[in-house]
């Protein structure tokens, strides 16, 4: 990018002169992108922005309260609940792709239900050019790429992210103000946690999934790691006091990229790794192994779904 002033004036001009006095409404998912596309957004158009960010149960650990103090100078900040909604629906479905399709459809209908109610004329997402490049290839499906536009009858949508990598939307953030919290924070997929269990989604196992997830990001903080987390990938034996159990096996992922395209796992200490199991195996409930994840992008990808 050639200079990131210029680039913002230029969006936010584009922005309002696209909307003119119509209603924008935008998912705010958390991640940099949808933040950083929200918050160009408010800057251009003020109170015609409607924000909404829907809680799929699918979400880090403290992610909604954080959305909730850092967006809340947005008047017309929705948040909703959806979260046993989304559990429903992922009852039983074990294939990773049709995950999505639940997901995505879902986060449709929730979407929908807002857009009705505030009467949107315009969609703004945060769609970033690794995202095109990845769904054009088929690679696998971003359910923040295209289907909302054809469902909800927009008379246009604004993307004004949609030639930036991600350490450039970073740095538009960064520009605007976007607090550390978000503009520093790792990429965080639109299907959650959901991508992070092997098999089918329970609440037991996105709180497994979350709580370690936790732990993961903590403890490798000073890796400065692309993207750290904790994923769920079945059960295997343990020993606790004098009983076998059953408990989940949580993989611990690190890894370093540019764009998320390709990575590379990260090479941890030996002590780091064994602090991290123990204190995965110590406070999460029900977790009697952990594993750490060596493998690069390609030929894993990133997410384990
Ligand atoms: P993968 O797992 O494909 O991930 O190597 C590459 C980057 O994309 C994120 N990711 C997603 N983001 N919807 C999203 O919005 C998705 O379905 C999805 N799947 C993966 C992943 O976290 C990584 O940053």
């Amino acid at each position: 990018m050639v200079d990131v002033e210029e680039f913002v004036e230029e969006a936010k001009a584009e922005i309002s002169e696209e909307l003119g006095d119509s209603t924008a409404i935008i998912a705010l998912s958390g991640g940099v992108d949808s933040s950083t596309a929200a918050a160009l957004a408010y800057e251009a158009v003020g109170e015609q922005l409607v924000p909404v960010y829907v809680d799929t149960g699918l979400m880090r650990k403290g992610e909604t309260e954080e959305i909730e103090e850092v967006f809340g100078y947005m008047e017309r900040l929705r948040v909703v609940d959806a979260s046993e909604r989304y559990l429903d629906k992922l009852e039983g479905v074990t294939d990773p792709e049709e995950k999505r399709h639940v997901i995505g459809e879902q986060f449709i209908r929730e979407f929908e239900t807002v857009a009705e109610e505030v009467d949107a004329d315009y969609l703004v997402q945060g769609t970033i050019y690794p995202d095109r490049i990845e769904s054009e290839g088929n690679i696998k499906s971003h359910h923040n790429v295209g289907g909302l536009p054809d469902v909800v009858d927009f008379d246009g949508l604004i993307e004004p992210l949609r030639d930036l990598y991600k350490d450039e939307v970073r740095e538009v953030a960064r520009h605007l103000g976007l607090e550390e919290v978000i503009s520093e924070r790792m990429p965080f997929p639109g299907p959650g946690l959901a991508v992070r269990v092997v098999g089918e989604v329970t609440e037991e196992k996105v709180r497994v999934a979350r709580e370690a997830t936790a732990i993961v990001e903590d403890e490798l903080e000073e890796y400065d790691p692309w993207q750290a987390f904790a994923a769920v990938l079945g059960r295997a034996t343990g020993v606790k006091g004098d009983n076998r159990v059953h408990g989940h096996v949580v993989a611990v992922r690190s890894v370093e990229s540019r764009d998320g395209m390709t990575a590379r796992a990260q090479e941890l200490d030996w002590e780091t790794l064994q602090r991290l199991q123990s204190r995965i195996t110590g406070t999460v409930e029900d977790c009697s192994r952990v594993v750490y994840d060596v493998t690069h992008k390609p030929p894993a990808t990133i997410e384990y779904e």
